[in-house]
């Protein structure tokens, strides 16, 4: 991390701000939280829980989960190691499903399953009908021989089914590592190899812009080398004939019982329900792999309890859920955003979900407004990257609905810009809706900076750290930065859904996140990304301080994308950047160095896309291709990708002279 900067400094400064009604501010969860215990500012409240944090987490723990037997201790903390609820058992998949149906909720709907084709029916699924098919595959799971700790890989599109795979994992123990339906074979094939999955859950194929494409043939191709995985299950969604493996796959439907797909309608007879396995809340609950600094994607661990506690916690705080509201989160559950709240939060709090399977310009623009009319959508939670492309679309589309059901919006993935986020407001939210920035990362589980219900906003900015947390920002000496200059996001204290640990990689999980600190302040987290906060104390996100790419809002590795460029036989070195897009917010650009004999054509700029996109799948998809005969490389032969990027946007490069080959800085060619 030599080549850091820690202190930045702010080009200007919001001055608008936007006062919520009194009418969300006194009813929200959170006023009615701060009324009972007798806070009289937002600011106090925050002040108050971040400094009695294991106080304040302990009473969200009893508020917003059931237990099966208590804790003992509600923190261990051995920097940088947290246990918490110590000794406490639970089950995380009991909290979102077994406790609703088994009560007052249990005809309350779980999901809007809104498939993308516009000539299915919408289906509506009760908590009831959720928790029958969780107990059916939980049991379809240990019948193949699942048991508690193994891992289980899912490779699924938006469907019920794949909220159905990862609680019935979560029922009886199992971790599941959802990998994105986005991602190719060979990202596909790594994570399971890391994961040593058991079972691969998957589907036939998927609806994608009106067409049925294939997704098993990527798991057959994936499992080649994949000793570890013993069976794969396929869920009929899209109608594709597809290749069945004897002895090792198996069709969903009948190893549920079923005697035809599910059409989530008919009732099937009724199984014996299976209990959810006492999970002691420290237990692994789902490995998601991340991308870190290296080619080698990071496996972070999350566990039962924290996830009992902090999605559903901060669902109900920062976006208001209430008995009643229509929520919708539109992000795949291949991310984090997905896990924490398409799945856990917002069924934890037996909450009504929309899941839709589809693009959101298919059959037309229009088609996100019409399933929030049409379903009277109340809170509604997006990417920037999604709200600059209706941008582009024209407000024309916004304006042809009737969107007065929404009541609240929100982000997340990436800074939105000020203009986005009046955008926004305007014309998803009536100019009346106010809008959560919320800022997180798959390794924190849930939000950390977020502003809520009752929070004056600043256009662009996700205000403060939320109640429950010491988040600051640091210099590089560990000195929280005064007003208006910049520095690295930190946290001082653990919270209940932190990361546990990188999968079978613990020298990762100290390195990456804790020793930057360690010899000033031990037990500080590193967020890797840089901040600013004004004199309010409002936070400003600049982005990621590491080579981490945001395109559309998944997270990408620099040198992810330069590995795979790396495995065709015609390349020898590769640097990747990213360059800001008006509506992903960054796209990936590569500068290739070939082999000796190979001639530089233009048409090989194609194939070695396209040979990304097959390593590593369409998100990594770079969209411009530069051969060049070298990159700046530091003396110890470090690509210098802060350089080559300065160099190509036309942007000063700094000091070069430590640059084991600073000629080569001329030759990178400026970008368009
Ligand atoms: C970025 C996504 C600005 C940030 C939940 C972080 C954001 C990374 C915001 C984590 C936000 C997330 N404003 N930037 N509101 N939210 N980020 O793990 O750089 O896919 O470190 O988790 O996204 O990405 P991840």
């Amino acid at each position: 991390m030599a080549e850091q900067k820690a202190t930045t400094s702010v080009l200007y400064e919001e001055t608008r701000i936007f006062e919520p009604s009194r009418d969300l501010v006194e009813n929200s969860n959170v006023m009615q939280w701060m009324k009972k215990k007798g806070f009289k500012s937002e600011r106090e409240m925050r002040a108050w829980t971040g400094q009695h944090y294991i106080q304040f987490w302990a009473e969200m723990a009893e508020t917003y989960a059931d237990w099966f037997e208590p804790w003992a201790q509600v923190l261990e903390w051995k920097p940088p190691y947290a246990r918490w609820y110590v000794g406490a058992k639970c089950n995380v998949a009991y909290n979102a499903v077994d406790r609703h149906a088994k009560g007052a909720r249990k005809d309350k709907v779980a999901y809007i399953f809104v498939p993308e084709p516009v000539d299915q029916p919408t289906i509506k699924i009760t908590y009831s009908k959720l928790y029958d098919r969780v107990n059916r595959f939980a049991a379809g799971l240990k019948s193949l021989g699942v048991v508690k700790g193994d891992r289980v890989s899912i490779y699924m599109p938006m469907i019920p089914e794949t909220a159905v795979a990862m609680l019935a994992c979560a029922k009886i123990g199992a971790i599941h590592s959802v990998v994105f339906s986005g991602f190719s074979a060979g990202g596909l094939n790594s994570r399971i190899l890391d994961a040593e999955s058991k079972v691969v859950v998957t589907t036939d194929g998927f609806f994608r812009r009106g067409k049925p494409l294939p997704l098993k043939p990527n798991v057959d191709e994936a499992t080649s080398n994949t000793p570890s995985v013993q069976n794969v299950v396929v869920v009929k969604r899209a109608g594709i004939d597809v290749p069945m493996k004897k002895g090792r796959d198996i069709w969903y439907h009948e190893l549920i019982g079923l005697k035809k797909p599910d059409d989530w309608v008919t009732d099937p007879p009724d199984i014996p329900a299976l209990e959810a396995e006492p999970m002691d809340s420290e237990d692994r609950l789902f490995i998601l792999y991340t991308s870190g600094t290296t080619g080698k994607p990071k496996g972070i661990e999350h566990v039962h309890g924290g996830y009992c506690v902090t999605p559903a916690q901060t669902l109900a705080w920062v976006f208001d859920i209430k008995e009643d509201d229509i929520w919708w989160c539109t992000a795949d559950v291949g991310w984090i955003t997905g896990h924490s709240y398409v799945i856990y939060g917002p069924l934890c709090l037996g909450a009504t979900s929309i899941l839709y399977e589809g693009s959101p310009d298919y059959p037309d623009f229009g088609r996100w407004f019409k399933i929030v009319e049409e379903n009277k959508v109340s809170v509604f939670y997006t990417a920037p990257t999604a709200i600059r492309m209706f941008m582009k679309a024209g407000e024309e589309w916004p304006k042809k609905y009737d969107l007065s059901s929404l009541r609240l919006l929100g982000t997340v993935g990436e800074p939105i810009n000020p203009e986005a986020w009046i955008w926004y407001r305007k014309f998803f939210g009536n100019d009346k809706c106010q809008i959560m920035d919320t800022w997180w990362q798959t390794e924190t589980g849930c939000f950390l900076i977020s502003p809520l219900p009752i929070t004056p906003l600043k256009p662009g900015s996700p205000t403060f750290p939320l109640p429950g947390f010491n988040i600051d920002i640091y210099d590089e000496d560990a000195n929280p930065v005064s007003p208006g200059s910049g520095g690295n996001i930190i946290s001082m204290t653990p919270w209940p859904s932190m990361l546990r640990a990188f999968y079978r990689d613990p020298e990762r999980y100290n390195k990456e996140y804790w020793s930057t600190y360690w010899d000033i302040r031990p037990g500080t987290y590193l967020a890797g990304d840089k901040a600013t906060k004004d004199k309010d104390g409002y936070f400003t996100i600049q982005g990621r301080i590491d080579d981490v790419l945001k395109v559309a809002g998944h997270r990408i590795s620099n040198a992810e994308v330069e590995s795979a460029l790396v495995s065709h036989p015609k390349v020898a070195e590769a640097a990747v950047i990213g360059k800001p897009d008006e509506v992903k917010g960054e796209v990936i650009v590569a500068f290739v160095i070939l082999k000796t004999g190979v001639e530089p054509a233009d048409d090989l700029k194609p194939v070695l896309a396209k040979h990304v996109r097959s390593v590593l799948g369409p998100v990594a998809y770079p969209e411009v291709v530069y051969f060049v005969n070298d990159v700046p490389k530091t003396r110890s032969g470090k690509i210098m990708r802060r350089v080559i990027k300065a160099k190509a946007l036309g942007n000063p490069v700094g000091d070069i002279s430590a640059l084991a080959n600073p000629e080569s800085v001329d030759a990178i060619p400026l970008i368009k």
